[in-house]
């Protein structure tokens, strides 16, 4: 009888086990949100039982998966992953709306942050929502570091390093030694971001390698994030933390290396940097500041600056000169507008980019064939009506920029590399349309601050490798395969070509 009651207690404890299991399965992954009854959702491809539309962002194509979809199933969709609702949005008129009427409303990305970390962490600028800290800190980087005004201000800063890059692929030319263009693009914009935010260089050699290998490791897996972030609630629920192991090394050594550059910038005094002053200010508390600012903000918005900055900067510099290069005739048209502009004596300069609308006209078709950041994501706040479906707060909002800048409805020969359709279009000729067709440094009050600073360092990257050098690749062709498992849009193959000294007499006027 005892040996009974014992059975029975024990499939009654598995029976009460199962039913809480069942019960948290149903309310994690199967109950729709309550309040989604009724509405009018955007249409939804087929999806799978549980897992819904998951299977479609594990892709290591994220982008071009998404594409496809839309292109079968329609410009706004409606995905489900588990139970969190996702609005996939591949239209520039769609686009254009949500931006027009949404703004505000998209204005938070609601990302995973990871308590203590400076990537992806709770002190972050990408990941804070649209609140005080976040419009504290915009203020000052339009004002103090990314605005036009600041940008004029540390132009010298970056005059140096184009010097110091163009003399690094002369020594290559002399050496007949081949380039990988990724690598030495990266060398200029991290030594120009580390400059314009720390008011000097790099205090040591080992130190500029450290923080190089640290954004290409941060690059690898920030792509995991985007999947961690649209899981982030059941995740949660369940207690787990993705990546965790990965971040926590990668903030330490962040940490590390940032720490002790704040303490010599405290220490030395021989350096002078605006925002870090004003930043510093606000985090001793000695002025009252719009909002209260800990050190590790500051790190963390450092991080951001490097992680959001120079990887997009040096894989748009790639792409753009791939182009170039599979492209004769934008090369000699290039090297004709650049020669009648500038002459063959002395080196391009950022100040000359105004008067060169054909390279600007080239930078950004590149931008549009390859933006470095190919997907947009951001959170609906509050429920609202998007093209007349309904959605639902807390919903997840996808923007595939990629999709829309190769959408065959707003542009002509989508897949073509044709910088001329630059030469006559504007930004008020797409509001006149009602569309948000080009848009490779997103939109709205979350859009890119670094937009100015990113056109002038491609701009003057490529300006100088076109104007001074020429170039040997080993095959007919660049291959332009795109890279896999990566946040940003990198090239398979990276560039690696030969440059050849095109204009000696430049040389003397420059040494
Ligand atoms: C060619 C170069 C660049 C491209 C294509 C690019 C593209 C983008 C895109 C698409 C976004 C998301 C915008 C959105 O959600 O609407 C973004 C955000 C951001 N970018 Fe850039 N970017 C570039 C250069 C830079 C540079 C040079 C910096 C700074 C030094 C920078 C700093 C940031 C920051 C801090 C954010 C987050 C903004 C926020 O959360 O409000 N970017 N960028």
């Amino acid at each position: 009888m005892a040996a009974t009651f014992i059975v029975d207690f024990e499939n009654f404890f598995i029976l009460i086990i199962l039913c809480l299991f069942s019960f948290l399965c149903y309310h994690f992954f199967f109950k729709k949100p309550n309040d989604s009854e009724g509405c009018d959702l955007p249409p939804s491809p087929p999806s799978l039982p549980i897992i819904g539309h998951l299977h479609h962002l594990l892709s290591l194509l994220l982008h071009k998966r998404l594409q496809k979809l839309s292109s079968k199933y329609g410009h706004i969709l409606y995905l489900r992953v588990l139970n969190v609702p996702i609005v996939l949005v591949s239209s520039a008129s769609i686009a254009y709306e949500i931006f027009k009427a949404q703004d505000m409303n998209v204005s938070d990305r609601n990302l995973p942050t990871n308590e203590g970390s400076l990537f992806f962490g709770s002190f972050g600028f990408v990941t804070a929502p649209y609140e005080d800290y976040f419009k504290f800190v915009k203020k000052l980087i339009t004002t103090k570091l990314l605005g036009p005004q600041a940008l004029e201000r540390s132009r010298g800063v970056r005059a140096d390093e184009v010097n110091q890059f163009y003399l690094n692929l002369v020594d290559k030319a002399m050496k007949k030694e081949s380039v990988e263009i990724a690598k030495e693009a990266m060398k200029l914009i991290s030594n120009n971001t580390w400059k314009m935010l720390m008011g000097k260089g790099f205090s040591e050699r080992g130190e500029v390698e450290r923080v190089r290998g640290l954004v290409a490791q941060t690059d690898v897996v920030s792509k995991k994030f985007f999947v961690a972030a649209v899981l982030r609630k059941p995740l949660a629920k369940l207690g787990i933390s993705l990546f965790k192991k990965d971040l926590v090394s990668i903030s330490c050594r962040y940490d590390e290396l940032l720490e002790k550059s704040l303490v010599e910038y405290e220490e030395e005094h021989n350096q002078s940097s605006e925002m870090l002053d004003v930043l510093l200010e606000a985090c001793q508390g000695e002025k009252t500041a719009e909002c209260k600012i800990t050190r590790n903000h500051i790190k963390a918005l450092f991080v951001d600056f490097f992680v959001a900055g120079t990887v997009t900067t040096t894989n748009s510099v790639q792409w753009t000169m791939a182009e170039v290069l599979n492209n004769p005739k934008i090369l000699e048209r290039l090297r004709e507008e650049i020669d009648s502009v500038i002459g063959k004596t002395r080196l391009i300069q950022e100040t000359d980019l105004p008067n060169l609308p054909y390279l600007q006209a080239v930078v950004k078709e590149a931008l549009r064939l390859h933006p470095p950041a190919p997907l947009g994501l951001r959170s609906f706040r509050e429920g609202c009506k998007v093209v007349g479906f309904d959605v639902l707060a807390k919903t997840t909002l996808i923007i595939n920029w990629y999709a829309i800048m190769r959408d065959p409805d707003v542009w002509e020969y989508p897949e073509e590399c044709r910088p001329e359709r630059f030469l006559s279009s504007s930004q008020e000729d797409e509001i006149k349309e009602e569309v948000l067709k080009y848009i490779p440094f997103g939109r709205g009050r979350r859009g890119c601050p670094g937009s100015n600073l990113g056109y002038l360092s491609v701009g003057t990257a490529v300006g100088v490798m076109v104007q001074c050098f020429d170039w040997k690749i080993e095959e007919d062709k660049v291959n332009k395969e795109e890279g896999r498992g990566t946040m940003t849009l990198t090239m398979a193959h990276p560039l690696k070509c030969t440059p050849l000294l095109r204009n000696p007499n430049l040389l003397p006027s420059i040494l």
